[in-house]
């Protein structure tokens, strides 16, 4: 058996990652979490259960989280942040120190305890002001400098502390012995993502009967990728050999779509007779993002399988009966 750690792991990727690791078999779970986000809700619970996962509670912000853990891990995921571009706008210097508090206590957690290799999942904010600013490439390879677009704008905490995290793990396990290995997520999404995302946001908008319909960013594109992939594309460059030290883009390179192409798509699945009006986008949000993965194609055989009409459908049908049912709307 394979002991593995999910720091953050009650949330939307965490989870999915326990539960591909509990249908594969072999490997002995345990997630650290403080509940910010992630749910004690049934799905937990069922995993919990069937695949018998240790789940401890610990505010990773404080250094004592971790005198609760065991001291081997054959594989840490790093998955604990506040994600989310409302909590940039809204508590920009609470999210500036719990992103840097919880990188930090687990680099000093890592120093002492014998674990084979890290997953840290970053993001593609942290090179959409090269794309902005310097016109880069899009699909945009690993290679990619990294670039803060406005240093002033809250907006760019999050990447700004993402940004630290690449850096602190790759520096942290040259030093100290373990593997590293960072993977930049690209939009992901699926059902039971939260309510902070872009799908179940246009849902509730839909359901609440907004009409006309705006459509912030309707030329901006984006390329989305479903959670199923994401978490194979996680899993490989965790399991994958010879990827110490690499950085992997994990993504949808097939479907670069605008935004108003989505929204009019969910539109037409929510039965939308009204009318949709162009709106200017949000301050700070990227004209382009589609990641280059054929890095992660060529070495870790990953290859994104969800065809995105498919996959958008399927979230958007969990949120409308979610929604439906009357459960809490959760973070
Ligand atoms: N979902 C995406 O599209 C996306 C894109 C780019 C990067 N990422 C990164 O992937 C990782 C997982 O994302 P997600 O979508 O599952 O987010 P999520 O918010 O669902 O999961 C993050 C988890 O971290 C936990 N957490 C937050 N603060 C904590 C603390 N102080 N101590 C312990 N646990 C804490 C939360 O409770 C939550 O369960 C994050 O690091 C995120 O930055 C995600």
């Amino acid at each position: 058996m394979k002991k593995v750690l999910l720091i953050g792991g009650a949330g939307f990727i965490g989870l999915n990652i326990c539960k591909h690791l509990g249908e594969k078999g072999g490997y002995k779970i345990t997630i650290l979490d403080n509940f910010f986000r992630g749910k004690k809700d049934e799905v937990l619970t069922g995993l919990v259960n069937k695949y018998d996962i240790e789940v401890l509670t610990g505010d990773c912000t404080s250094p004592e989280a971790y005198l609760q853990l065991e001291k081997d891990f054959d594989q840490v995921y790093m998955l604990a942040s506040v994600v989310g571009v409302e909590y940039t706008q809204k508590i920009p210097e609470e999210l500036i120190r719990i992103n840097t508090a919880l990188i930090f206590n687990t680099l000093e957690w890592l120093k002492t305890a014998s674990v084979g290799k890290v997953v840290f999942t970053s993001t593609s904010e942290c090179y959409a002001g090269t794309v902005e600013q310097f016109d880069y490439t899009v699909p945009t390879p690993e290679e990619v400098p990294l670039c803060i677009d406005d240093i002033k704008h809250p907006r760019f905490t999050y990447a700004v502390t993402k940004m630290l995290g690449e850096s602190g793990f790759i520096q942290y396990s040259n030093a100290y012995g373990f593997e590293c290995t960072i993977v930049r997520y690209h939009n992901v999404y699926g059902p039971r993502m939260g309510f902070k995302h872009v799908i179940p946001q246009v849902v509730q908008r839909f359901l609440a009967k907004e009409d006309p319909f705006k459509l912030y960013g309707h030329d901006q594109t984006r390329s989305f990728n479903y959670i199923d992939d994401a978490v194979s594309g996680t899993v490989l460059a965790m399991e994958t050999e010879n990827t110490n030290g690499e950085i992997f883009h994990i993504g949808d390179d097939v479907a670069e779509i605008t935004i108003g192409e989505l929204v009019q798509y969910m539109g037409t699945l929510m039965n939308f007779e009204g009318t949709y009006e162009n709106v200017e986008a949000h301050s700070g949000s990227v004209s382009r993002r589609c990641p280059d993965v054929s890095k992660a194609r060529n070495v870790l055989s990953y290859s994104p399988k969800m065809d995105w009409k498919d996959g958008v459908k399927s979230t958007v049908n969990w949120y409308v009966d979610y929604l439906k049912s009357g459960k809490d709307v959760f973070e």
